[in-house]
């Protein structure tokens, strides 16, 4: 499939949705407290995208039971919020949110501390969160797709991590998942080109040991195979002549 080039009229109608996914996540990470659970998170941010002329894109996608995905600890990604999972301090939250505008799609994540963590912790979601920015200075006309995956794959070693290999960032516009797959690893110099006016979600999920990952009997939570606990962070990028536009990012 094509990669689709967006004018500038289609990224000011993805920009309002990237802001509107921002002001969400916000809003979710000033909610959450130990004692919460999940699903009260997921009932915030609804109000929220509700509120702001939005739809969620999660909801109903391949039969996705909830607005956001919230994944805690072990849990990598598309965690669902449930009524019966409580959030306790020391852990870690990943949240991650995605949401329509006028047709077209935004999708950020962040994982976000309960309570006090421990140092070791906060490393994970400070490297992690360092990978996706590393990942987005390689978003410049003439770089290509694997600059940005071997950029967040490069950092993440380096600090004694692994990065998974299951999931991957995407192009996204009037679809949540387009053109081209954004891989978290491999060499630089490869894949398609960056265009001006192509837009990618950029995802670096980051385990603290080994990188296998596996899906749980819900069909959706993805978990570390070790155990060990994992972070991601996400942002919707425009390659831009002037360099990167993040969309989710106020
Ligand atoms: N942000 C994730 C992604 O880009 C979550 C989508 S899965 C869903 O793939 F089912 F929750 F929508
Ligand atoms: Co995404």
């Amino acid at each position: 499939m094509a990669i689709e080039l967006k004018s500038l009229e289609e990224l000011k109608t993805m920009r309002r949705a990237g802001l509107l996914v921002a002001q969400t996540l916000e809003l979710v990470r000033n909610a959450i407290k130990p004692g919460m659970t999940t699903s009260a998170l997921d009932a915030v941010a609804a109000a929220n995208i509700k509120r702001g002329g939005g739809i969620s894109n999660f909801y109903g996608y391949h039969g996705y039971p909830a607005t956001i995905c919230v994944s805690v600890n072990e849990e990598i990604v598309h965690g669902i919020p449930s009524a019966k999972k409580t959030l306790r301090a020391g852990d870690i939250v990943s949240i991650d949110v995605g949401v329509e505008v006028d047709g077209y799609f935004g999708d950020s994540a962040i994982t976000v501390p309960v309570g006090e963590i421990t140092p070791e912790l906060q490393k994970l979601l400070t490297v992690t969160e360092e990978s996706l920015g590393a990942a987005i200075e390689q978003v410049r006309v003439g770089n290509r797709v694997g600059d940005i995956s071997a950029a967040v794959e490069q950092y993440v070693t380096r600090h004694g991590y692994s990065v998974v290999r299951e999931f991957v960032g995407h192009g996204i516009g009037r679809k949540l998942h387009e053109d081209p797959k954004v891989p978290n690893y491999g060499p630089p110099g490869q894949g398609p080109k960056l265009k001006e006016g192509m837009v990618l979600a950029i995802e670096p999920m980051v385990n603290m040991g080994h990188h296998a990952s596996r899906v749980l009997k819900d069909q959706w939570t993805a978990v570390t195979e070790d155990g060990s606990h994992s972070a991601h962070f996400e942002h919707t990028v425009v390659v831009t002549k002037d360099g990167p536009w993040v969309l989710t990012r106020p």
